[in-house]
């Protein structure tokens, strides 16, 4: 951690400054775990927990739009028990979260592809995104998410539909984020320098900020951080 990880002042309006959308590669619950001697799921449900507490910060400073990435279409490479304790941790969350959902004006929409998923978490998913289709402030959870999949999926919807001479809007608007704008800022968290193919394609022009802290353990002052250090860089996006 830098000199970036102290601010003065939290700023607290955010979208009227620029910034809109902010994503997470939520990683090192395994490490946080590991640290305390620890099974890794005893992380991800501390993680878990986490999750709730930062999306309800970064609405309180105004970002009116928040990604999370939950589980990668890679994280299934992991043990049974490792993958089992994740799914049982997204069906609570599914579940336990709904009319916090309702009551906070949270429209949320599952980025990837559900078809290795269970039909009860299907079912689920189904009603939490229709359910709050018309609330104002979005979450999107990335689950079985990659994004060259996402890619790939767009562009196989864009031949069923008989086109050719693909642009980049047609893309953009066939990828599972057609709903809002790409993310402005991208945190990582766990001192991992890479997206490990997240929003590949969305984050061509985001800010990425990088903190060796593990997710479990990031707290608002960490995001204040991470916002000042946004507000304090250039976005050129090519020009001169
Ligand atoms: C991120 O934490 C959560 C998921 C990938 C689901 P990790 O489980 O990757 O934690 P580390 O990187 O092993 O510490
Ligand atoms: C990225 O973390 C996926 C999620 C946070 C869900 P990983 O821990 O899976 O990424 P790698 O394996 O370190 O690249
Ligand atoms: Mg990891």
């Amino acid at each position: 951690m830098g000199i970036e990880n102290k601010v003065a002042e939290p700023i607290t309006d955010c979208a009227a400054r620029g910034l809109r959308h902010i994503a997470f590669i939520m990683d090192g619950n395994g490490r946080w775990a590991k640290q305390r001697g620890l099974p890794r799921e005893l992380g991800h449900t501390a993680g878990a927990a986490n999750f709730k507490k930062i999306t309800r910060y970064c609405s309180d400073i105004g970002i009116p739009a928040v990604t999370v990435y939950a589980f990668s279409t890679e994280n299934w490479k992991r043990s049974k028990t490792e993958v089992s304790a994740l799914m049982r941790l997204f069906g609570e969350y599914l579940t336990n979260e709904f009319d916090e959902m309702m009551v906070n004006d949270l429209r949320v929409v599952f980025l990837g592809d559900r078809a290795p998923l269970s039909n009860s978490l299907k079912v689920l998913m189904e009603r939490m995104e229709s359910a709050s289709v018309n609330n104002s402030r979005l979450l999107n959870i990335a689950i079985n998410y990659g994004g060259r999949a996402e890619i790939v999926q767009a562009v196989n919807k864009l031949i069923a539909e008989g086109r050719t001479d693909i642009t980049e809007e047609d893309i953009t608007s066939h990828l599972y984020t057609a709903h809002c704008p790409p993310p402005d800022l991208v945190v990582r968290t766990g001192a991992e320098m890479r997206l490990s193919n997240f929003l590949i394609w969305q984050s061509a022009y985001s800010e990425l900020y990088f903190s060796d802290v593990l997710w479990p353990d990031l707290t608002p002052g960490d995001i204040d951080a991470a916002v000042a250090a946004f507000f304090s860089r250039e976005r050129r996006f090519g020009n001169a």
